[in-house]
């Protein structure tokens, strides 16, 4: 009960305890081998001995040399390849053995990183800092269409309708603004349309023109765009695939009629998609068919 407290033996480093157990084996084979040498001198000597005074009289001689120089010979080799064995063989301990004692101390930085960490974090605690999401922009991305009742947009690189009351809404919409297209759409322009920056979306790295500014995902476009409250969307088929995605509004033209075309305005989900006005127009002199000006936007 009153007996003294058992002083506890610090734990020994396996790192160090292996590194102590390695300097003990190199101690006993440096010995070893000084051993042999002495053994070496002493049998030299004795060999010498016996030579001269036992058998001097009728020594026995191999290859014109004496038996005991042979001995001797042969010895001495035995003796370089100990020594080389100790100092050059055993000294180098081998990769195995390197890397694990890189590895163990690999470990034991890390051990120590990590310490240091939790201390730092301890006495320097970092600031609540709240990391700034960045807010959707307080923009509107319009996509605008005119598309017949069954969705149609175009045939061979052009429209399937001339509607100009349609052309003047998209020119007051537009006009101001980044108009965001694909190639093929402002290829099918004579000309690139007065007052709007062009943002063409192509996927040819190679791609060069003097009309607008030329852009490989609707990401960059929009990025292009960034400093316009309403960018616009103004397709074709491929690129409103694309709009669907990112688009808060669409403008579109619902033209009163079916129409022979290659491309066509992609189905959206209306359940996603509020309409929020409508305003017809009948077919008259100008306009072969009637059509609504509708406007959708994303349901939150
Ligand atoms: N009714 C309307 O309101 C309306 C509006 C616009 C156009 N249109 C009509 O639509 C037709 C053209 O539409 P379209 O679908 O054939 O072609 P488009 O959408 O105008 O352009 C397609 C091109 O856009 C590029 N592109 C597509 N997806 C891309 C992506 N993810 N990343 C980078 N680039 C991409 C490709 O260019 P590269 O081949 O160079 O890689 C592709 O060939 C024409 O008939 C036109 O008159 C109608």
């Amino acid at each position: 009960m009153f007996g003294r407290k058992k002083k506890e033996t610090p734990a020994i480093d396996p790192l160090q305890k292996e590194m102590i157990e390695n300097a003990q084996r190199r101690i006993k084979e440096k010995r070893g081998l000084f051993t042999h040498f002495v053994v070496f001198l002493v049998g030299a000597v004795g060999l010498i001995i016996i030579s001269q005074v036992l058998m001097s009289v009728d020594p026995i001689v191999i290859l014109g040399i004496e038996w005991w120089i042979w001995v001797l010979f042969v010895w001495l080799l035995f003796l370089i390849y100990h020594a080389f064995k100790v100092f050059i063989t055993n000294r180098l301990l081998g990769p195995e053995w390197e890397k694990r004692q890189y590895e163990r101390l690999v470990e034991k930085q890390q051990e120590r990183i990590s310490k240091l960490e939790e201390k730092v974090a301890q006495q320097h605690p970092l600031p609540d800092v709240k990391i700034a999401i960045p807010e959707k922009q307080n923009r509107t991305i319009t996509m605008i269409a005119a598309a017949g009742a069954n969705n149609e947009l175009g045939k061979d690189g052009d429209l399937v309708w001339h509607l100009p009351d349609d052309f003047k809404r998209f020119k007051s919409l537009t006009t101001g603004h980044h108009i965001i297209m694909g190639r093929k759409t402002f290829e099918s322009f004579p000309k690139p349309l007065p007052n709007r920056t062009h943002i063409i979306l192509t996927r040819d790295p190679n791609y060069k023109t003097d009309g607008g500014i030329v852009v490989h995902n609707m990401e960059a476009a929009l990025a292009v765009a960034s400093g316009d409250e309403e960018p616009f969307i103004i397709g074709g088929g491929e690129i409103y695939k694309l709009g669907l995605e990112v688009a808060d509004r669409i403008e579109l033209t619902r033209v009163h009629g079916s129409f022979e075309v290659d491309t066509y305005f992609p189905e959206f989900d209306e359940k996603q998609w509020k309409l929020i006005s409508s305003e017809s127009h009948p077919a008259d002199d100008r306009h072969q068919y009637a059509f609504d000006f509708e406007t959708w936007e994303r349901v939150e």
